[in-house]
């Protein structure tokens, strides 16, 4: 079962209700919100009241993103204000295990994000306490950035790390997605595709969501 989840990062901010729409008539299941804090990330998004706006807004599930430092300071927040799912960095959070305990125990899916340079040991001790773990194809930051393709070797190893131990893990991939690789991603492992610029840089997103969707199926 592969979710597209579009990334709001690339959206019209004015006019997010009818980008939501339309991402739901073109069948996404899930949102992606992207929380930056200026100092994890070099780059600052929106926060708590844009999860409650989006929250009221939408049917999707919302994947909320932290990209800030020490996010487990804030996770129950988000889980309040509605997220359905919460990541946090490995190189942001010292406290992991607390972290992840913390959003499942608030209600929402715990995810576990790394960059692309970040080894995948470093999420390992992590694996039985998450339901997702976001797999970084872009330096976080921005949207619009070119597809890291070291990332594919690397989502195949993570998909072989996940299915060994037995853990029922998925895998989201996020960063630089769109029709010319999601198959490659779905292909390697991935099961929820974080889009962004693919699909709010397009001047019909729910069309935009179907072409990934149809693109995807290329290889499975
Ligand atoms: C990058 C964000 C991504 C971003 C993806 O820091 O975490 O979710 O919005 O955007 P595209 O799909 O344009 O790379
Ligand atoms: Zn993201």
């Amino acid at each position: 079962m592969i979710d597209i989840a579009p990334s709001i990062l690339s959206a019209d901010f004015a006019r997010l209700g009818e980008e939501l729409k339309a991402i739901e008539a073109g069948g996404a299941s899930v949102v992606h919100v992207d929380i930056m804090d200026g100092q994890f990330v070099p780059n600052i998004t929106v926060g708590l009241p844009v999860v409650k706006a989006v929250r009221g807004a939408t049917r999707l599930l919302v994947d909320t993103h932290l990209m800030i430092t020490e996010p487990g300071r804030w996770v129950e927040q988000f889980v309040e204000a509605g997220s359905s799912m919460v990541s946090v960095h490995v190189e942001a959070e010292p406290h992991l295990h607390r972290a992840l305990t913390t959003i499942k125990s608030s209600g929402a899916q715990a995810g576990v994000a790394i960059n692309p340079a970040t080894p995948l040991m470093a999420l390992e001790e992590a694996l039985p306490f998450v339901d997702y773990v976001v797999l970084m194809s872009v330096n976080p930051g921005f949207g619009g950035q070119k597809f890291i393709r070291t990332a594919l070797d690397k989502l195949r190893r993570l998909r072989r790390l996940i299915d060994e131990r037995g853990f029922k893990v998925r895998i989201e991939i996020d960063g630089g997605i769109d029709t010319s690789n999601i198959a490659e991603a779905v292909a390697a492992g991935a099961e929820i595709i974080v889009a962004g610029s693919a699909v709010f840089n397009n001047a019909d997103p729910a069309q935009a969501v179907r072409d990934l969707r149809n693109s995807a199926a290329q290889f499975v």
